[in-house]
């Protein structure tokens, strides 16, 4: 999808390079590039977003924001933590129904990606589907540095997530018969977010190029046409389900729930 596909159409977005090195400037010249978007400098304030090339990594900031750039951190922070631990035991996990059996699954809602990392390696094969390409790029630069970090992640991650750049309502609808996923998972962008200060960093900054995700219940009529054996949708904890049919099963935690949507038939 190129880049002037991208939602909502008001919001504007350049890359810069804020980094020393000739590799992050290439990198910030070829992403500029690849997402027709143009370049500026770091400290552009003109515009709502910026995808900034370190040289680290690629972050997201947000001028107007007063918050800091938003990057994917597989291996550190909260998210490193969480996956030395028991992965098997997160409600995420037990809301795709994971039981250690082969699951196929695709995140239809990939955002910055934890959620997809998470069921990767906790052994699902995951395809994660994310329309917009600010944020697509974000989280293809996470998983080359989780990659590159060590072995057992890139082993984990190398072999079983995907990354797909596309709205997932024409990707789902695209699958032929046998591509079809046990799973389908969708976290849209909800205005009632988890009360999370790291969730709602993200989210804000994040959501200054995505918008909300007012069509998420015409997602979850396809996923339910498409999914082999369940449509798991993650919200925040009070906030109304999906339109759509009733769920099965609620699975609830502290901040966030999980509606799951068997398939029958
Ligand atoms: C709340 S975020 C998902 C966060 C994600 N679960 C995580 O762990 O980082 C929602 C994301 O879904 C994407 N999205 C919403 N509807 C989509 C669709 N129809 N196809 C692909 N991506 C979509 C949005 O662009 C946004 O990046």
């Amino acid at each position: 999808m190129p880049a002037s596909d991208a939602r909502p159409d008001a919001s504007r977005v350049a890359v810069c390079c804020d980094g020393v090195s000739c590799e992050a400037a290439e990198r910030a010249r070829q992403l500029a590039d690849q997402l027709a978007l143009p370049l500026t400098h770091a400290d552009d304030d003109t515009v709502d977003a910026l995808l900034t090339v370190t040289d680290e990594r690629v972050e997201l900031r947000a001028p107007s924001l007063d918050v800091g750039p938003v990057s994917c951190d597989f291996v550190s922070g909260p998210f490193g933590y969480r996956r030395r631990g028991h992965l098997r035991g997160e409600l995420l996990i037990k809301a795709v129904g994971y039981r250690g059996e082969p699951l196929r699954v695709i995140d239809a809602t990939a955002g910055l990606g934890r959620d997809a990392v998470m069921l990767a390696l906790a052994g699902c094969t995951v395809t994660a589907v994310e329309r917009h390409p600010v944020i697509a790029a974000l989280l293809a630069d996470g998983l080359r540095r989780a990659c590159d970090h060590d072995d057992d992640t890139r082993a984990a991650l190398r072999d079983r997530l995907v990354i797909v750049q596309h709205d997932a309502r024409d990707y789902l609808a695209s699958l032929d018969d046998a591509s079809r996923p046990d799973v389908i998972y969708l976290d849209p962008m909800f205005p009632h977010r988890s009360k999370s200060a790291l969730v709602k960093k993200e989210m804000r900054v994040c959501r200054v190029v995505t918008g909300d995700d007012p069509d998420a219940d015409d997602l979850l009529r396809v996923a339910l046409t498409v999914a082999r054996r369940r449509v798991t949708v993650k919200s925040a904890a009070h906030a109304p389900s999906l339109a759509g049919p009733t769920p099965t099963v609620t699975h609830r935690g502290k901040a966030v729930r999980y509606d799951v949507y068997a398939i029958t038939g």
